[in-house]
């Protein structure tokens, strides 16, 4: 028996004491009573436990079915996969989800009002329940690649809270996914030199490929009272090829960075790149792996398919993460040649991957999608016509905020060009105008630093807006600022929702 998981035909669970815990998922989620709060492993549809959720998912089921009105709270790292958020769901099992979610059946419930919904940024998650703000964290259900001799753990696809959870849950059952690639060992770097303030001191990463920590998370062997084996993959779904929006978008935004470069005001090889999730973004990683830029470095969230290619291609020379997002096809390519990927990935715990000191220190470039802006550069990243959320704010607020430049991308139009998205007044804000320095749609990009309100309405809307909605947003900006009482930033205040108004109630805003 070795203390790694090198040799790939050993079992994964190498700590004797530990084995003496190993029990089926049922067996495991009987430990779970109704009323707790879980905190679960899972970003995006990597490293999310596979077996224990499901296993719940029944056990409510059958309890709700005797009468009983059996719920938790599921906190995780991020979205997670159908297995997860799905099946809890769909038993109507959650009472309180936080801090981020993108299943369609948690979002139908949280839009009926039948689960509450926190939603948070990513970095804080992990401090609130240090500081105590969330109450209580009973159970973590962690999925691990596997568990040393000595009881240290290996981290799988995704970091997300683990560290956090393991630390902080009373009780803890751990799923070691044998599907998981052994070859994962060494690429993690969990930090364990959070403090409370005042006892904080300075995070010591001053470049996207420091490593500050350890490979392996740690975990108290007397609370871990359940160990379930399981050899099931990971769930993303793929992209689809960019589309002609997409590629005009990612267009703009390599020639805005190459005009930055010739300004001096980026190097030649940018700054750390973040980029969201979702199609655009996986456009604009292939934009840049055909663009000039070369010896690139990433500092972002989540690892798609377009960085993947980036580091394939030699152009990123490193990319920092939380977890991976990639499709099946790309997951297989990493898996096979893991090894050599290693080098250039290294995966840390969320509260890192998106920590405003070091988004700040090293100068990240953010780019990420929105669902509108309005014409001052508000910034509506997570609810469709002011009540409906979509998935959440994720690490988009946690980037924009502390960014070197941040950048808001989407399509100028929605619903087959129903729905504008530059609207006049944005009818939720996740982002103000003073974090939002660059808006991209298809049409154009709008540069809005050092730009008054006023100067940024008519950039916006000579920029992005599509044509079919420009000469309405134009009229409401001059109307505006002829009968705005304050000037500064002009509105018609018993007009400037009207737009969502007449979609939701006539199916078109004009
Ligand atoms: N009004 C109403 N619906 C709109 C809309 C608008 N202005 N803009 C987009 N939509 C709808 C689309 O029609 C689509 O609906 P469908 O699923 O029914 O087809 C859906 O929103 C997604 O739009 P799409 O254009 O495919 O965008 P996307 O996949 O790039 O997602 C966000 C856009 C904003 C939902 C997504 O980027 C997100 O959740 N962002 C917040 C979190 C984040 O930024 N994370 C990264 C940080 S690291």
């Amino acid at each position: 028996m070795s203390n790694s998981l090198s040799n790939p035909n050993a079992d994964r669970v190498l700590s004797p004491r530990l084995r003496n815990k190993i029990m089926s998922a049922e067996a495991a989620a009987a430990l779970i009573p109704s009323g707790v709060n879980v905190g679960m492993s899972g970003f995006t549809g990597a490293g999310y436990p596979k077996a224990v959720p499901a296993a719940l998912a029944k056990r409510i089921m059958d309890a709700n079915l005797n009468g009983k009105n059996f719920k938790i709270g599921v906190w995780t790292g991020a979205s997670t996969a159908p297995e997860l958020d799905g099946a809890l769901a769909m038993v109507d099992g959650v009472e309180l989800r936080l801090p981020y979610q993108s299943d369609p059946t948690c979002r139908k419930r949280i839009n009926a009002g039948e689960m509450e919904y926190l939603d948070m940024h990513l970095s804080q998650v992990a401090q609130f329940v240090w500081f105590g703000f969330l109450g209580k964290l009973d159970v973590a259900v962690v999925e691990v690649a596997g568990i040393l001799e000595d009881g240290r753990l290996v981290p799988s696809s995704s970091v997300g809270n683990n560290k956090t959870w393991l630390d902080q849950a009373d009780k803890v059952i751990l799923e070691v996914n044998s599907w998981q690639n052994p070859a994962l060992e060494g690429m993690h770097d969990i930090y364990y030199g959070t403090a409370l303030p005042p006892y904080r001191k300075p995070i010591p990463l001053l470049k996207t490929d420091d490593r500050i920590g350890e490979p392996y998370l740690r975990c108290d062997p007397d609370k871990i009272i359940a160990v379930v084996e399981t050899h099931t993959p990971d769930r993303n779904s793929a992209f689809s090829a960019p589309d002609e929006n997409s590629r005009r978008i990612a267009g703009h935004i390599l020639e805005f960075l190459e005009h930055e470069v010739k300004k001096g005001r980026l190097p030649p090889n940018l700054l750390p790149l973040q980029s969201g999730v979702g199609n655009i973004a996986n456009a604009v990683m292939a934009g840049l792996n055909e663009g000039p830029f070369d010896n690139l470095t990433a500092y972002t969230e989540v690892l798609q398919d377009g960085m993947l290619d980036l580091i394939k291609s030699g152009k990123l020379s490193c990319a920092s993460a939380t977890a991976f997002s990639l499709s099946p096809a790309a997951l297989s390519e990493l898996n096979a040649d893991l090894a050599r990927y290693r080098e250039r990935i290294i995966l840390r715990p969320q509260e890192i991957s998106n920590h405003p000191e070091l988004i700040r220190r090293l100068g990240v470039i953010a780019m990420n999608g929105m669902i509108e802006a309005d014409i001052y550069g508000n910034v509506n990243s997570t609810h469709v016509m002011g009540t409906r959320i979509m998935n959440g704010i994720g690490g988009s607020g946690d980037f924009a905020r502390n960014a070197y430049i941040s950048i808001f991308m989407t399509p100028s139009q929605a619903k087959g060009g129903d729905i504008s998205c530059i609207v006049p007044m944005a009818s939720h804000v996740d982002h103000t105008e003073h974090d939002v320095q660059v808006l991209v749609t298809e049409q154009g990009l709008a540069d809005l630093r050092g730009l008054s309100p006023k100067q940024r309405a008519r950039v916006i809307i000579d920029n992005c807006a599509h044509p079919h909605f420009r000469p309405a947003l134009m009229d409401y900006y001059k109307r505006s600022l002829m009968h705005s009482e304050g000037k500064q930033t002009p509105h018609l205040l018993d007009e400037a929702l009207s737009w969502h108004l007449k979609y939701l109630r006539g199916g078109q805003m004009l």
